[in-house]
């Protein structure tokens, strides 16, 4: 069963933990501009994200087109984080094709300022509902091993480590692994 949801649909709201009021809430074409500074404020701080590159307007314009069109096509889902009236995270669940349609494979990433006050847990919370209301049966991502942050917060929400690829990056002059978790979702 595919379960769409229309673009800027709310999900919940909440109040982090700084007392600010946070709206969970599907992508819509308006949050471009947030997104795109949402990405470029990730790759300017270095962040465990796999992008190294800033990205332009154009660029940002065509990845979200395809986002949305997957969205429709119920092929992704992602749980926008809107504080203040702009988006300030986004995390998205991606359903496998072929063998793989039972697994999704989950991304997140909240900009800086705004962590650190529950909106991860709260945004993996609704990735996992929506998994489960479309019946995949296994969740899974991949996070360089240095990143606790992230490693803390997938472990608090039931992952385990499921594998992992020695020195899958090399950043700032080290080598990094990366590590597969896995949340079994029955
Ligand atoms: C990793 C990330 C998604 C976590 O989201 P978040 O909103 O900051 O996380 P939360 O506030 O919900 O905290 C989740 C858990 O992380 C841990 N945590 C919180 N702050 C932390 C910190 N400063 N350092 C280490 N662990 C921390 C705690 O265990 C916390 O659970 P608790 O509050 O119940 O104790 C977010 O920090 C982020 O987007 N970072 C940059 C991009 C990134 O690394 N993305 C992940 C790529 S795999």
């Amino acid at each position: 069963m595919l379960s769409f949801m229309k673009t800027g649909e709310i999900i919940r709201e909440f109040v982090a933990k700084d007392g600010r009021k946070v709206i969970l809430r599907t992508l819509k074409w308006e949050d471009l501009d947030d997104l795109l500074d949402l990405i470029n404020s990730l790759v300017e701080e270095g962040a465990n994200i796999l992008k190294t590159e800033k990205v332009s307007k154009e660029e940002e314009i065509e990845w979200l087109s395809s986002v949305l069109a997957r969205m429709k096509r119920g092929e992704i889902f992602c749980v926008a984080a809107e504080v203040e009236g702009h988006l300030v995270a986004n995390s998205e669940v991606m359903k496998g094709t072929g063998y793989s349609r039972h697994v999704g494979f989950i991304g997140i990433a909240i900009k800086k300022g705004f962590r650190g006050i529950g909106i991860g847990t709260e945004m993996m919370k609704a990735l996992e509902e929506h998994a489960r209301k479309i019946g995949l049966k296994v969740l899974t991502l991949a996070v360089f091993a240095n990143n606790q942050h992230a490693i803390n917060l997938y472990k608090k929400m039931g992952f385990v480590e499921t594998g992992r690829v020695p020195k899958r990056f090399f950043k700032d002059g080290t080598y990094i692994d990366e590590i597969i978790m896995t949340k079994m979702l029955e």
